[in-house]
């Protein structure tokens, strides 16, 4: 897939050293973003950070990111924002799936991780995407999010991961993006911001490395590779005919009607409510 060309954009993709968003990043770069790879360990992004340079001629940029802490998703946007630079991109791609656990804030580890990280990492870069308009934020959701049929547990969200295979918690954390994209859509209409989530296919990556037998093997076997994984993430990315839409969900580079759950509107503005509060920001403008 050749993207249209990104020349003068700036772009953040978290989660970029491996797997999806090692493609993200690699490709934006390609068609000529500035980009920043927000990660955990700037030793396992260096590898990335190389091959963008030696494939672009220009330099990518790096932040450092652990979802797991809310006090290093605050440092790595301040990190940002202390560049002066615009943002015309956000891809909210980094998530872990069959790990237990609570985040450094208390919080359960895929919800913390996947959501809350995320949630507060665009609400701070918020008015600088704002301010770069016309801009995007996708976020990477799964269709596992159509196995959270009865919402967010609210009541477990400050306890450590319940279910053995955390696959319940991971459906939640997603059913948690595609509510977000809707919400934060719902915010920024008018603003020139449009928002997108997606499902990337079954994919080969390392995020299936601790779902334990016999699940790993059975979704081995009909998995794509992580550059196909890639498509719907640069699809909502870029594509042209997509800049007026916002909100939705994507799978396999067409719109996609989401669950029932992730359509509901009140969902979304508690879960947009309570997350202020999660993060420390109740009483502070929202978007
Ligand atoms: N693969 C699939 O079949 C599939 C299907 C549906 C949705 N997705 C979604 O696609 C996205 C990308 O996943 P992937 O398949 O490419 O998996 P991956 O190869 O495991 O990559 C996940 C990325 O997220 C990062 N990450 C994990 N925990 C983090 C934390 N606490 N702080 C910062 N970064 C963290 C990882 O960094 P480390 O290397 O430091 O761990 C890695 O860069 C995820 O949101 C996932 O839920 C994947």
């Amino acid at each position: 897939m050749s993207l249209p060309d990104q020349t003068g954009k700036f772009a953040i993709v978290t989660g970029a050293n491996a797997g999806i968003g090692k493609v993200t990043a690699l490709e934006l770069a390609r068609a000529g973003a500035q980009v920043w790879l927000a990660c955990r360990s700037k030793e396992r992004t260096q590898p990335v950070l190389d091959e963008i340079e030696r494939a672009t001629g220009r330099a990518p940029g790096f932040l450092t990111l652990d979802l797991t802490s809310l006090a290093s998703v605050r440092a790595a946007a301040a990190a940002y924002l202390a560049l002066k630079q615009p943002l015309h991109l956000l891809v909210n791609n980094a998530g872990l799936a069959g790990q237990r656990g609570l985040t450094q804030d208390g919080f359960e580890l895929t919800f913390g991780v996947n959501h809350l990280g995320h949630f507060l990492f665009t609400h701070l870069l918020l008015d600088t995407i704002k301010e770069s308009a016309p801009a995007r934020i996708v976020n990477v959701a799964s269709a596992s999010h159509y196995q959270a049929k009865k919402g967010i547990p609210w009541d477990r969200l400050r306890q450590r991961t319940r279910g053995i295979t955390a696959m319940d918690e991971y459906a939640v954390s997603k059913l948690a993006n595609v509510l977000f994209t809707r919400e934060l859509a719902r915010r920024l209409y008018g603003t020139g911001v449009t928002t997108y989530a997606l499902h990337p296919g079954v994919i080969a990556s390392e995020i299936w490395r601790k779902v334990p037998w016999p699940i790993r093997p059975v979704m081995r076997s009909f998995m794509k590779s992580t550059e196909e994984g890639a498509q719907t993430s640069l699809y909502c990315a870029t594509a042209p005919e997509l800049a007026e839409h916002s909100g939705r969900y994507y799978d396999d580079r067409k719109e996609k009607r989401p669950s029932r759950v992730a359509l509901d509107d009140a969902l979304a503005a508690e879960l947009w409510d309570r997350s202020l509060e999660m993060c420390g920001l109740t009483g502070r403008a929202a978007a």
